[in-house]
């Protein structure tokens, strides 16, 4: 019996020595190792037990924790991509507008450049053409002074710069213009006929035949500034004639270009 407590003391002894050195080195200690403990050896493999607990639920938290802030970024990062879709569509929805704007703007400036274009076309259709008598036949001469010749019969007159009641022709733009006359006179007598501008001759159509009729013709191109007057003047002493049909007197301008 006192055999049996010593061995049962011994043990004890050398349980609670390795206890010490599992307890020392390792935390790993198993429910089944605690069990065949003895009671003196709870409260340290308790406290290693705790101590081991709070080693492995500290990572729990850092896990959760980094989760949260994953989530968080995620969440923020959702956030912006969501920001950027909507800025992306107003800046799309912008430069849309915008383009749409400077299209009307173009197709605005095209429409007034057109309209431009067509009121200078306009402009510059000038052109005229008219026989000396309207109706009949007739002698014109001759006078003691040189007469301003109003041609009546009008064939054309584009842009109405032409006066068929005073013969004046009254430039409308600056520009080169274009005017011929032809005469024809029963002769005899000469005819002498002229084209002047702002009172300053400048070429004159001239025939006599002694026997037969006359006829001549002559032609100029004039710079005219806005407002000059080109007409046609019969030569003191001369005579020229016409009859309705014939229209053998002529007296004719256009613009050939404008000038700036
Ligand atoms: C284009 O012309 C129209 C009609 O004249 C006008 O209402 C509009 O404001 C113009 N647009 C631009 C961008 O100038
Ligand atoms: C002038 O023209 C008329 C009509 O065409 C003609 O009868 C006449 O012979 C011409 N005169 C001359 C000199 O050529």
């Amino acid at each position: 019996m006192k055999a049996l407590v010593c061995i049962l003391l011994l043990l004890e002894t050398f349980v609670y020595v390795v206890q010490q050195q599992v307890d020392g080195g390792s935390q790993q200690i198993s429910s089944k190792d605690g069990r065949q403990n003895p009671p003196q050896t709870d409260t340290l493999r308790d406290e290693a037990s705790t101590d081991s607990q709070q080693k492995y639920n500290m990572g729990i938290p850092d896990i959760y924790t980094a989760l949260r802030e994953l989530t968080a970024t995620v969440t923020e990062q959702k956030a912006n991509i969501r920001a950027l879709e909507t800025q992306l569509r107003e800046q799309q929805t912008f430069i849309l507008e915008e383009m749409s704007k400077k299209i009307e703007e173009m197709s605005n400036l095209t429409l007034s450049q057109v309209e431009e274009l067509k009121k200078e076309n306009r402009d510059r259709e000038i052109a005229f053409s008219a026989g000396l008598i309207r109706s009949g036949y007739r002698d014109v001469g001759p006078y003691t002074t040189d007469s301003t010749l109003a041609y009546k019969k009008v064939f054309t007159n584009i842009g109405d710069a032409y006066d068929p009641f005073t013969g004046f022709f009254t430039a409308p733009l600056k520009g080169a213009y274009m005017f011929r006359i032809s005469i024809h006179g029963p002769g005899e007598i000469p005819a002498t006929v002229s084209i002047y501008k702002n009172g300053e001759h400048m070429v004159t159509a001239r025939d006599v035949q002694a026997q037969g009729r006359l006829n001549a013709s002559n032609g100029v191109v004039l710079i005219l500034e806005v407002g000059d007057v080109v007409y046609v003047r019969l030569g003191f002493g001369t005579r020229i004639s016409d009859s309705y049909e014939n229209c053998y007197n002529t007296f004719s301008g256009f613009l050939l270009f404008p000038l700036s």
